[in-house]
């Protein structure tokens, strides 16, 4: 058995060859502080968090896309992989999506996480590459193919062709920034103190980066920050928009920087093709468009965009085998092996 992991800084995937996706929970856990022990991770740690007493704390242990708190995402990583594997005769072998531009030390500590479960290899390959295959875009052929993978705490942009990447960039931004603005803001403007998960419910439920409705409303819940009750405001989808924009903006001058870095003769295949969106937050309304706009290329969503990137990883296991399966080695020239 093999399998695929997204360590995503909001969700993990897991992928098991042959079955497809089989689990995707928040990249949270939850501990207790005095016995130093972890009590919970995946939804049910995300469910406690913002609630918990002093005794607990929950966490993501990634930010930016790379591991901030090593010791909890080992154990987050095992306890996962452990609610899938439940036979352990043959150790599996398995292909983790990483972001781009992330040191050694980044790397081996995603290394480190999933091999303390006990598996045979841990092949590491770029989000952007995974997510083109994901997308279900042919990324061995000499066309160049753009996308951009925007998560929770990074976004991805690359120019692939020929199996390769071409010109990348990464950046730590992606829908956790947007949440932080939101929190900020309600704080500013209403006196309202909410938490980060409160936030993202407002920006799924009416973020939008091109024309908002001002008739378009959102009931946002916290606490008063001065006279501390529970109090609501309904925000408008105009005002959240306004709040947004600005993170939606440095995407698109970090999508334009790569399109200015593009070979000539690449940058025609993109402008003919257009650009693939993936990832979680390219579903926020008016992404797409808004990306369009300013570059006058075509942009499209791909289906089910959060799942890319797991799902290439899950094709990049078939392709491991195959190779293996041919030649005998166990050398990959897709992906770094570690
Ligand atoms: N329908 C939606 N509208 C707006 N935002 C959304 C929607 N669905 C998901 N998101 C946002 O997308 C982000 C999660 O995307 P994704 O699952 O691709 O990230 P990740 O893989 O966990 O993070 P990263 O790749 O940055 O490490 C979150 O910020 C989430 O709020
Ligand atoms: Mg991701």
């Amino acid at each position: 058995m093999d399998i695929a992991i997204d360590l995503g800084t909001s969700r993990t995937r897991l992928y098991i060859d042959k079955k497809g996706k089989v689990l995707d929970e928040a990249s949270v856990a939850a501990y207790s502080v005095a016995q130093n022990k972890i009590i919970a991770v995946g939804d049910e740690a995300y469910a406690m968090l913002g609630k918990t007493p002093d005794s607990i704390s929950a966490e993501f242990p990634l930010a930016g896309g790379v591991i901030a708190q090593s010791f909890l995402i080992e154990d987050m990583v095992n306890i996962l992989l452990k609610h899938i594997c439940t036979s352990r005769i043959v150790m599996p072998r398995v292909v983790a999506g990483i972001p781009g531009e992330i040191t050694e030390v980044e790397k081996r500590a995603v290394v480190n996480a999933i091999s303390s479960f006990g598996v045979r290899r841990v092949y590491l390959i770029e989000d952007t590459k995974v997510a083109a295959m994901g997308a279900g875009i042919d990324i061995m052929g000499p066309h160049g193919v753009m996308v951009a993978d925007i998560g929770a705490g990074t976004t991805n942009i690359g120019v692939l062709s020929l199996g390769g990447i071409s010109v990348s960039k990464t950046i730590k931004i992606g829908g956790n920034k947007m949440d932080d603005e939101i929190v900020k803001y309600m704080k500013q403007k209403y006196s309202l103190i909410i938490g980060n998960p409160m936030a993202e419910r407002c920006k799924k439920a009416i973020g939008c980066l091109v024309d908002p409705d001002d008739e378009i409303t959102f009931r946002v819940k916290g606490r008063d920050a001065l006279g501390g009750l529970p109090r609501y405001v309904d925000v408008t989808q105009t005002e959240i928009s306004e709040v947004i924009l600005e993170t939606g903006m440095e995407i698109v001058a970090a999508i334009k920087d790569v399109l200015e870095a593009t070979p000539p003769e690449l940058v025609g295949d993109v402008y003919t093709d257009g650009i693939t969106l993936t990832g979680g937050l390219s579903k926020i309304k008016g992404f797409a468009q808004l990306i369009a706009d300013n570059t006058d290329i075509a942009v499209t969503v791909a289906e089910t965009p959060e799942d890319c990137v797991i799902n290439g990883c899950g094709e990049a296991i078939a392709y491991i085998s195959e190779v293996e399966k041919s030649t005998g080695a166990e050398i990959n020239p897709l992906m770094a092996a570690y």
